[in-house]
């Protein structure tokens, strides 16, 4: 064999486990078609908290005076994509380069090129071939689009293509209130541009608690975007986006549509089928191991369809080589934080409200409101609420979700709370920090033992 390892697809998964198996000494090899560090880096997580950040500072300018700070032309602030577009492309380059010179430290092999299955241990890079006892495939997804009739004058854009805008649109129409469709209608309405999201289920952020999908919904609507749910889009015309709502045809007009109706698992130009690697629905099947059906192939990150977050992915990379490296580890999908990064932040992790209750009946829900938190009020920041979710007997907590300032930074708390199975009982016994944000935690674990101290 020419690798003990070799990984396709060098995303926030691949590279991770490229690395965590050459530090525990596998000789390792990682095959990247387009950009090193993947979508997250490229055109995903990282370009948009760079988009949204820049839209962060305008606004805390346009408060200044609030805080006492004169001498600024609150009228005269506005964002300059180019400038933006610039910043964007130079932290990019900066974690791109990073991530290639750590894969170099750690002696692992880069090679550019599509990877193709010729066999169970053998892949096709260009015109060489190379072969592996263990093959991770880390191949990630791409944008899906609607199967409905587009009028080729009307520009249809994916998420790529708004991070990369260099003027503002006057009108876009969002298909999709997922996580992409709500941070980027978010953004684009912050920038100026008219916006009306159209959404198919019944409220914007399916999966997202449905208290907390609600005061966004409420928020957005604050802000002047347009929203539409239970909307089914049944064309897009050339001025336009067509849905049905309740049997009746609606338009919109508009001068640029974004599809962001998610992403599908990314197999093209694998040739799973030589390796006899099982795919469902367009996703690589895989167990809990990471491992596919294929001994000696595993799947991680967005290409397996489980969760399509860039840390899901790199903890199913360390899954997976700890496997190879003889230490049966799993994964655990119930645990995943999640993060979207509007203003405030939305951060959740565990069982919904709504799932909870459906799971055990009876439970304890302790809610803190954001006015009551001192450092909220210091930061002029007081929207928003932190909940958690606990059962009903012993208070374990069952899941967390937070809308308010620094909750995609907080959640992490939780998290580490949820793996070591503690209760609220347990969290409001450690100690806080006074004055911060984190106060919101330890206020609603208070308030699911039913005795919060400052609400
Ligand atoms: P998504 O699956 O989160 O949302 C797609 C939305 O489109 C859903 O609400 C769905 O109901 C709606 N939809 C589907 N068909 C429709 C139709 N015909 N008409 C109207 N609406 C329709 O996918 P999204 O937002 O594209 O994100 C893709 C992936 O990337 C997700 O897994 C997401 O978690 C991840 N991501 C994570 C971010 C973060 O962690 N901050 C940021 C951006 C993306």
């Amino acid at each position: 064999m020419d690798f003990d390892i070799i990984v396709i697809g060098a995303g926030p998964g691949g590279y991770v486990a490229a690395i965590k198996a050459a530090q525990l000494g596998k000789k390792v090899c990682i095959v990247e078609k387009k950009h090193v560090g993947g979508t997250c880096l490229n055109v995903g997580c990282i370009p948009t908290k760079v988009l949204l950040k820049s839209v962060e500072t305008r606004n805390e300018v346009a408060q200044s005076g609030k805080f006492g700070i004169t001498g600024i032309d609150i009228g005269g602030l506005d964002i300059e994509l180019s400038v933006l577009q610039e910043r964007k492309s130079s932290i990019i380059k900066q974690l791109v380069q990073g991530v290639e010179g750590l894969l170099k430290k750690n002696k692992v092999i880069l090679k550019s090129g599509n990877a193709e299955f010729i066999d169970k241990k053998t892949l096709k890079v260009g015109d060489e071939k190379i072969t592996a006892d263990s093959i991770i495939i880390a191949a990630g997804s791409e944008t899906k689009s609607l199967p409905v009739a587009v009028d080729n004058s009307m520009p249809v854009y994916t998420s790529t293509e708004v991070l990369g805008l260099k003027k503002k649109p006057s009108k876009m129409v969002v298909i999709g209130g997922g996580v992409i469709g709500i941070e980027l209608a978010y953004f684009l309405n912050n920038i100026g541009t008219d916006v009306s999201i159209v959404e198919f289920m019944d409220r914007i952020l399916p999966p997202v608690d449905a208290e907390i999908a609600g005061m966004v919904e409420k928020q957005f609507t604050e802000m002047g975007i347009d929203i539409h749910t239970g909307a089914k889009v049944t064309k897009i015309e050339k001025d336009g986006v067509v849905f049905e709502n309740e049997g009746m045809e609606q338009k919109i007009k508009c001068g640029a549509v974004l599809m962001a109706v998610g992403r599908a698992p990314y197999t093209d130009g694998l040739n799973l089928d030589a390796a006899g690697v099982a795919v469902e629905r367009g996703a690589v099947v895989t167990d809990m191991t990471m491992s596919t059906n294929v001994k000696g192939i595993y799947a991680i990150g967005d290409v397996n369809g489980k969760s399509m977050l860039a840390h899901t992915a790199s903890m199913e990379g360390l899954v997976a080589v700890n496997n190879i490296c003889g230490k049966y580890t799993k994964m655990d999908y119930g645990k995943v934080p999640s993060a979207i990064y509007i203003n405030p932040e939305i951060a959740s992790i565990g069982l919904t409200e709504d799932q909870a209750k459906e799971k055990y009946g009876d439970i304890k829900v302790g809610r803190f409101p954001m006015i009551g938190n001192g450092k909220a009020l210091i930061e002029g920041e007081t929207r928003g609420l932190v909940k958690i979710i606990t059962d009903k007997s012993h208070l374990e907590i069952l899941g967390a979700h937070l809308y308010c300032i620094r909750a995609t930074d907080m959640i992490s708390e939780i998290s580490v709370a949820m793996n070591l199975e503690c209760t609220a009982n347990e969290l409001v016994k450690m100690i806080h920090p006074h004055p911060t944000i984190s106060e919101a935690i330890h206020e609603a674990a208070h308030a699911a033992e039913d005795r919060p101290i400052h609400f």
